[in-house]
């Protein structure tokens, strides 16, 4: 029997205004799996706090599939687990639950199966998995990075910028907005032109970034056009969000992921008063200030005592 494994996963943001699909950056929430063999055929999930009592527990679970299924690319049998789950990360919000599960999965799968799969590697498969490297990839990793999921080729590849020095603040409704609904709302198609403005406004972004300018930053962050524009009518407190935060002179307001969490990159000397008055004003939400993550997933093998 191999000692137990437990994994501490990050939240992630992704898009941040113009980097859809591209862009995200961890947060300092966490997705905590405490797996150990267990007897018997099947394996047991044991949920550790309420909001994940919606989750199935047999085989529909969506780690114990990805597992299964990177154990079956692999080649190996996995032994009989029982994985005991505890998440901070809020499901279908926009803040990568589903991407922090499936890392999980992925380091189950690679630990119990031993199959010794790179950092690189996991991240791969991770983006094959999801499609687009915005969530898994900060999950992965840590901090904010830019990454190109090639369809063809199957290849992903990612580049890490520093962290921004600002306080962030999310915004968290009650409510949930699966990203399938929230993706069914985008156009199929964009015109060439604004495809050219959209990928410029994004461009700039990173760069600004890059310079830590961040008012330049958080100006093109608010004028993405590739998804805001189609979701905003999903998510009621969103213009609500933006006002406030300008009142306190934030560098941006956007949708975190695909929603309905909004994410506002705040002035350090303001953020505290604007969560408060966000807290105060919108009641329909949960405003709270977060961290960034820098160091993306923790992996500690566990021995009995
Ligand atoms: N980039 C994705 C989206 C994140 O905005 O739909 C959620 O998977």
């Amino acid at each position: 029997m191999k000692p137990s494994l437990h994994l501490k996963i990050p939240a992630s943001t992704a898009n941040l205004g113009v980097g859809f699909d591209s862009i995200g950056m961890a947060i300092n929430k966490y997705l905590y799996l405490y797996v150990e063999e267990a007897e018997g055929s099947n394996w047991e999930f044991k949920y550790l706090n309420e909001e994940l009592d919606s989750l199935p527990k047999d085989k529909s679970n969506y780690v114990y599939k990805v597992a299964q299924q990177v154990a079956e690319k692999y080649n190996v049998t996995l032994p009989n687990l029982k994985v005991s789950m505890r998440s901070e990360i809020p499901l279908a919000r926009g803040l990568g639950s589903s991407a922090s599960a499936l890392v999980g999965a992925l380091y189950i799968a690679n630990y119990f199966g031993n199959i010794q799969l790179s950092k690189y590697e996991l991240l791969q498969l991770a983006t094959e998995i999801e499609g687009h490297p915005d969530n898994v990839a900060p999950t992965i990793y840590g901090g904010l990075l830019a990454g190109y999921y090639n369809p063809e080729t199957k290849e992903t590849n990612v580049a890490h910028i520093d962290i921004p020095d600002v306080d962030v603040i999310l915004t968290i409704p009650t409510y949930e907005l699966k990203t399938e609904d929230s993706r069914r709302v985008l156009p199929d198609n964009y015109s060439h032109e604004k495809a050219v403005q959209n990928s410029a406004i994004s461009n700039t972004m990173i760069c600004a970034l890059i310079q830590h300018n961040y008012d330049l930053a958080g100006k093109m962050m608010t004028q993405d056009g590739f998804h805001e524009p189609y979701r905003q009518h999903l998510i009621p407190e969103f213009e609500k969000v933006k006002v406030l935060s300008q009142k306190y002179d934030a560098y941006a307001t956007v949708i975190s992921g695909a929603g309905p969490t909004i994410l506002t990159l705040s002035r350090k000397e303001k953020s505290g008063e604007l969560v408060r008055t966000l807290k105060s004003e919108i009641t329909t939400c949960d405003s709270e200030h977060a961290t960034i993550n820098n160091v993306g997933v923790i992996e500690e093998v566990v021995y009995p005592s």
